[in-house]
């Protein structure tokens, strides 16, 4: 008979010494331990699939086959890099809160060349922490300066009578020329109606059309022209800083918010200039577009705008006739709050954040690769149901009380969450003020938000408006 006792050892032994090989390759990281996922075609990977346009309150289908079929966490090949996509909400609150120390901001190189080097979005460690301090002094200086509160609604008050006897309005273009030129008057003291005013913003149109372009410095691309327009873009305003460093007579009537900056004696011109471009470019689009979706979502939401028109009515009542808004008027757009978050959850202005992994990252039971690309898609966690009830519904009441707000990361988070919120609030708020006290407005059938990544609205967002009844606006001051 065979004696089994040594062919049993043999097997355990083998058994124990795959068990231990396993086990060291799960600790050191071995690619079994990746997300699953698809690394697509060689070179440009999934880019294509990932960037293509679908209705900006959706998740789009790839996201959502990819989730279904890999999970909320997947590698895949983007921008030319291999990435981890994470459409998972704790996880993207983690990548984000750890900014400097793990996932360090990753733009593609080719956004370098159009944002420029001391772009805020760009720069990381002391530059980043100075750049950043004198943004948020600056925004501090506004959000509560009757001046710029006075601006805005000037402005708001402008640019709504300027639709006087018009059955249709391109709603989108009027939302960037109002948000461009609130930033323009109040940082740099320059008003609408001057012809530099146009200039900038003709500049800053063919400049963003850049960051969705093909990365090619060929004369007459559109990223060669984005390059090209920020060039001019920073000879206007460095000259424009140069001159008001030269004068002594103290800062011009308005430019309060401009000698933030000036005052700032650790800044290079570059930098200043700089600045201006970030506030000026994170000021303008996002806030633009985040106005277009409330006033696209509202068009289909009645309940909504009839609530929001109550609480604006209520506003203007205990006001002398003519008399401005202030901080004590905006503090009390409670509901106006809702409904701009909840457009945000639902219309998703910024869709995606770039970070890469400084080094091999655990999380749960997967690892995320040192030196591979990692994408928090913010828009994922917007249409999560295991988050939301009915994820698909426009709905501000759900911001009531702050469990939502928990749920959600429209203006990113940790060291780089976005400084400007409160500007962009602001603006939004008084301009539905006069907006929804004048006017009503219906959207077209075939209009909708793209999600391009950027959003972008079909038909330019053109409305059918009508004036209401009994306005309660008041004359421009
Ligand atoms: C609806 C309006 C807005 C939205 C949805 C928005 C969203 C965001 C998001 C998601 C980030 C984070 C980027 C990242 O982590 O990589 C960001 C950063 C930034 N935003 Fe905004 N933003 C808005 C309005 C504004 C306004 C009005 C300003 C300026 C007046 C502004 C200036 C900036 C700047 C300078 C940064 C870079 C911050 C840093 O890297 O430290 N944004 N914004």
């Amino acid at each position: 008979m065979v004696d089994l006792l040594p062919v049993t050892l043999a097997l355990l032994s083998g058994l124990a010494f795959v068990y231990l090989l396993l086990k060291h390759f799960a600790k050191e990281g071995c690619p079994s331990k990746l997300p699953h996922g698809n690394m697509g075609w060689p070179i440009c990977g999934e880019t294509l699939g990932f960037l293509k346009s679908h209705k900006s309150n959706s998740m789009g289908t790839f996201l959502e086959e990819h989730c279904s079929r890999y999970g909320k966490v997947f590698k895949s090949h983007l921008f030319g890099s291999p990435t981890i996509v994470s459409c998972d909400h704790e996880l993207n609150m983690f990548i984000l809160q750890n900014e400097g120390k793990l996932f360090p901001v990753d733009y593609p190189k080719p956004m370098h060349q159009i944002l420029g080097k001391f772009s805020l979005l760009l720069v990381s460690g002391d530059l980043h922490k100075k750049l950043r301090n004198t943004i948020i002094s600056f925004i501090r200086a506004s959000k509560s300066e009757p001046k710029f509160l006075h601006c805005v609604e000037n402005l708001s008050l402008s640019t709504i009578e300027s639709w006087g006897g018009r059955k249709e309005v391109a709603f989108y273009k009027e939302a960037k020329r109002f948000t461009l030129n609130a930033m323009l008057k109040h940082l740099l003291n320059i008003d609408p109606e001057e012809p530099l005013a146009s200039k900038i913003l003709e500049e800053f149109e063919t400049y963003i059309k850049g960051f969705v372009s093909l990365p090619l410095r060929i004369p007459g691309t559109t990223c060669f022209k984005a390059i090209k327009a920020r060039v001019r873009l920073t000879s206007i305003f460095k000259e424009i800083l140069a001159e008001r460093l030269k004068g002594d007579a103290g800062p011009a009537e308005g430019a309060d918010c401009l000698n933030v900056i000036l005052s700032k004696q650790n800044l290079s011109d570059e930098e200043r200039v700089s600045i201006v471009m970030d506030l000026l470019f994170g000021g303008y689009e996002t806030t633009a577009k985040l106005i277009s979706l409330i006033v696209y979502f509202l068009g289909q939401a009645p309940y909504s705008f009839e609530k929001l028109k109550e609480e604006h009515q209520a506003v203007r009542k205990i006001k002398k006739d003519g008399e401005p808004l202030n901080l004590e008027d905006y503090m009390k757009m409670e509901f106006t709050n809702n409904v701009i978050y909840e457009a945000m959850r639902y219309g998703n202005v910024v869709k995606f954040l770039h970070r890469k992994a400084l080094q091999d990252v655990k999380f749960k039971d997967f690892v995320i690769p040192s030196g591979w690309k990692v994408l928090p898609v913010l828009s994922s966690s917007h249409f999560d149901p295991t988050l939301h009830e009915n994820p698909q519904e426009f709905n501000p009441w759900r911001w009531n009380g702050n469990a939502t707000s928990k749920k959600v990361l429209p203006f990113g988070g940790g060291p780089r969450l976005c400084p400007g919120a409160d500007v962009a609030k602001v603006e939004i708020s008084f301009f539905l003020h006069h907006l929804v006290l004048n006017y009503r407005w219906k959207t077209k059938a075939d209009e909708c938000p793209l999600a391009l990544p950027y959003v972008e609205f079909t038909r330019g967002l053109l409305l059918e408006i009508e004036p209401t009844e009994k306005s309660f606006g008041r004359n421009p001051l």
